[in-house]
């Protein structure tokens, strides 16, 4: 059995050109690198390359990969159909700041896909649910939003409120306490953002019984997926949908990481719920940054009559938009997705045999194509379950994984795997065994 402290000693004698740049990366860079999700101790290894469902580092170790860059990446590494696209894409012209054929054929397959009249382009999850909240404010011309607890959606001030909060200052569970994230955030937008408890509709009604009048609409990540996967109990989905209607307030769906991998065609689909704005970005960008939030015309006015301001240099550029094509198109088709579902009920199958075997008080899961291990006996339906977990398990078994060549899924315990179009059983094996193997050493 080796101990985590072993297994850091390995790490970091095996990860030593990571080190040295890390080093460097420090001097320039705060904590070393450019997304705060992208930091863990000792040190972050640092990527040479990737393709299909594989990484390598500096130090030249190769890596069965999970992560698919937090899910983005549901195309896989370079897919060759992707890179030929996008090389003859950069050859035509990176950038033009006027319209052009790309942007119209991207947004129709969009608009179809998720059941939107209109759209707009983002780059960026964040640019598109902050720009989707303004439109909202603007047609109901109201200023409250509802979130629930724990829920990311982007790093703009509105919805940066009760992401990860401690447990010490979070009030009741009926009425969770709005709290900003960090420092910057100012009062007076924390108070226009109202927060709720997942799968608990008497929260959300408190609070449209408290401020209906100035709600203007509940931002949801339809399976919440920065705490784990957690998806919405039985009926959740409709009873919020019905409750916006009864208050007059839109439905938002933050479907950056549901959209284009939870099923084709994203939520809506499979939950049977119709939201009245739809955010995306990640997988729907085919790898490249892009993002989008549209809606019925009735909304997208706000836009078009000038009312609510959208704008944006890199907005649709001919890039990104043709990796969406490219990716909508031709790689995450609906043939796609039961294929890699089965390849991630595979994972959550074969790691609840393994958890079992082994004693284990932990559990996995799976929707779609992503899963997670939670650690505790049963998977939680709030944040406040979530928060009872062993982390320090995660993190033994997240330098286990990476001493081991597989990244498990997204670094951090609030996230999870990716099974994208390029994942094969031979990857679901690899994994599997080295699961096996590291809750063997935990026991
Ligand atoms: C549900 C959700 N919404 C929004 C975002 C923000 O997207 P981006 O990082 O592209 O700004 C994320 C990012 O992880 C997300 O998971």
């Amino acid at each position: 059995m080796t101990t985590h402290a072993q297994e850091l000693e390995r790490y970091r004698s095996e990860k030593k050109e990571s080190y040295a740049l890390y080093g460097r990366a420090e001097k320039v860079l705060p904590l070393g690198v450019s997304s705060n999700f992208r930091t863990y101790e000792p040190y972050p290894i640092y990527i040479q390359r990737a393709q299909g469902s594989k990484m390598w580092d500096v130090d030249g170790r190769e890596y069965t990969d999970f992560s698919m860059c937090f899910g983005a990446l549901m195309v896989g590494h370079s897919h060759p159909v992707m890179v030929e696209a996008i090389a003859k894409a950069a050859s035509e012209g990176t950038l033009y700041g006027m319209p052009h054929d790309r942007e119209i054929r991207a947004a129709e397959l969009i608009c179809d896909r998720f059941g939107l009249e209109q759209m707009r382009f983002t780059n960026s999850g964040s640019e598109a649910t902050l720009h989707a909240l303004r439109m909202v404010r603007a047609f109901t011309g109201r200023d409250k939003i509802v979130k629930f607890e724990g829920g990311y959606h982007g790093g703009h001030d509105t919805v940066l409120v009760s992401v990860k909060p401690p447990r010490s200052k979070i009030g009741h569970v009926r009425s969770p306490k709005a709290l900003a994230v960090g420092h910057g955030i100012p009062a007076l937008t924390v108070e226009n953002t109202l927060v709720a408890t997942w799968n608990d509709l008497a929260s959300v009604r408190g609070l449209f019984e408290r401020h209906g009048n100035d709600v203007a609409g509940v931002i949801v990540e339809p399976v919440m997926m920065n705490v784990g996967v957690m998806p919405p109990r039985d009926g959740f989905l409709q009873e919020l949908r019905d409750l916006c209607d009864e208050f007059g307030a839109l439905l938002v769906f933050d479907e950056v990481k549901t959209g284009a991998k939870l099923a084709w065609g994203g939520a809506q689909p499979y939950f049977q719920v119709k939201a009245d704005v739809v955010c995306l970005a990640k997988a729907v960008g085919g790898g490249l940054p892009l993002g989008a939030f549209g809606a019925r015309r009735e909304l997208m006015d706000e836009i078009g009559s000038f009312r609510s301001f959208h704008a944006g240099t890199y907005a649709s550029n001919p890039l990104a938009t043709t990796a969406s094509i490219t990716a909508l198109e031709k790689i995450l088709v609906p043939e796609v997705y039961p294929k890699a579902t089965a390849l991630g009920d595979a994972l959550a199958e074969g790691h609840s045999k393994i958890i079992k075997k082994h004693g284990h008080p932990w559990c996995a899961v799976n929707h779609g194509t992503s899963g997670t291990v939670y650690w505790r006996k049963t998977p939680p339906t709030n944040y406040r379950e979530w928060l009872d977990q062993d982390f320090d398990a995660f993190w033994r078994y997240w330098h286990m994984n990476l001493n081991r060549g597989v990244i498990p899924q997204a670094q951090c315990y609030d996230e999870q795997w990716t099974v994208s179009a390029l994942h094969t059983q031979g990857d679901v094996d690899r994994m599997l065994s080295v699961f096996d193997e590291i809750a063997r050493e935990m026991k």
